[in-house]
């Protein structure tokens, strides 16, 4: 029997819906907050006001792309935490309310699992799948984290960041550099210009396989300043080899440390996920390694990188299979330290 499941996430800045036959996607509808873009950062009071303004149009899209209606769900699966609770409270509540008024399963979602389990969502190209167990990159604007995954549920953190989030590195870096928010994607862009050995900047001496990245902000925020004091025009002249810079510093020690874990462990299944895994620097960082050390390596297909509501669906998916389902009581958690408290 096919199963249908709507999705919902809204933990951050980005509405977002997604419709799932079973692990196939049929529609991942998002809206991207602009309002932000002027502070610099997502402001959480302004971030929920908009998931309020989006969050019915953006259902109705999904299920208009998928071309079903709403008595065709079985599921809805909605992100439970961690992220801004006021940005989670609407999707957790939409999503509670339209279970009830339609009489769907409820499924709740952690947005960490969901980014690893979106490597499980059937596309159009039907790419290979990781086997278990392998291990995961998760790279967003609010996580860094090494992950060891046994099993769909069985997930091991086996280092994280113990400061700034890598997203959050590319962000700052930007915000130093004058780039609207959020600037990773500006500084992927630019960087593709630029000469990646023209700057250097202090790399993290962290033990294990733990990650630091604010040293790195305050190493570019006082480079920049100190050749601005002599040439004002600094930054705009360099863009493109800053950027190239950055990124290449930011992705090295990444790498740095998804190697150790993995001749650490012997898993030689790596998979990176989360919005930085976008970045075009990890990802051929990734075939390099790839290379060197015959890893099989897992890149989330275009539009799963990023915040998106198909990778909700799908982790609802495989919850809804092992009969977990939520109670209309739960209440979203923001940290994922919180979860079960
Ligand atoms: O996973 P995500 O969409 O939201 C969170 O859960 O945080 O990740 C957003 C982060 C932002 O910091 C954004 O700048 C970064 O991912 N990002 C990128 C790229 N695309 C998104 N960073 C570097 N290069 C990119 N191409
Ligand atoms: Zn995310």
């Amino acid at each position: 029997m096919n199963i249908y499941i709507l999705g919902i996430e809204s933990s951050c800045d980005d509405t977002s819906a997604a419709v799932l036959r079973n692990t196939e996607v049929l529609s991942n509808v998002i809206a991207n907050q602009e309002v932000h873009e002027k502070y610099g950062g997502v402001v959480p009071e302004l971030a929920s006001r908009a998931h309020q303004q989006n969050i019915i149009p953006v259902v109705e899209t999904a299920l208009q792309e998928a071309n079903i209606s709403k008595k065709d769900l079985h599921i809805i699966a909605f992100t439970r935490g961690p992220g801004l609770l006021g940005s989670l409270l609407v999707g957790s509540s939409f999503a509670k309310a339209f279970a009830l008024a339609a009489g769907l399963q409820l499924v709740e979602v952690d947005h960490m699992e969901a980014h690893i389990l979106a490597h499980f969502i059937t596309t159009a190209e039907h790419q290979p799948v990781p086997a278990f167990p392998f291990l995961c990159l998760t790279v967003s604007g609010g996580h860094t984290q090494i992950v060891r995954v046994d099993d769909y549920f069985q997930m091991e953190i086996i280092g994280h960041t113990i400061d700034d989030a890598a997203g959050e590195a590319f962000d700052k870096a930007a915000k130093i550099m004058g780039l609207p928010y959020p600037g990773g994607p500006l500084i992927d862009k630019f960087a593709a210009g630029g000469q990646a050995d023209r700057f250097h900047f202090a790399e993290p001496k962290i033990p294990d396989l733990n990650y630091s990245f604010s040293g790195l902000k305050t190493s570019i925020l006082y480079f920049i300043r100190d050749q601005l004091k002599t040439d004002t025009d600094f930054i705009e002249r360099n863009k493109a080899d800053l950027c190239a810079s950055i990124q290449q510093t930011i992705v090295s020690i990444l790498m740095k440390k998804l190697i150790m874990a993995s001749l650490q462990t012997g898993i030689r299944q790596i998979a990176i996920a989360g919005g930085v895994s976008a970045n075009s620097g990890l990802r051929k960082a990734m075939a390099e390694a790839a290379q060197k050390y015959q890893w099989e390596i897992f890149i989330p297909k275009p539009g799963f990188s990023t915040d998106n509501a198909a990778m909700i669906a799908i982790t609802g998916y495989f919850k809804y299979l092992r009969n977990e389902m939520a109670d209309q009581q739960l209440k979203p958690y923001t940290r994922q330290s919180s979860r079960n408290s």
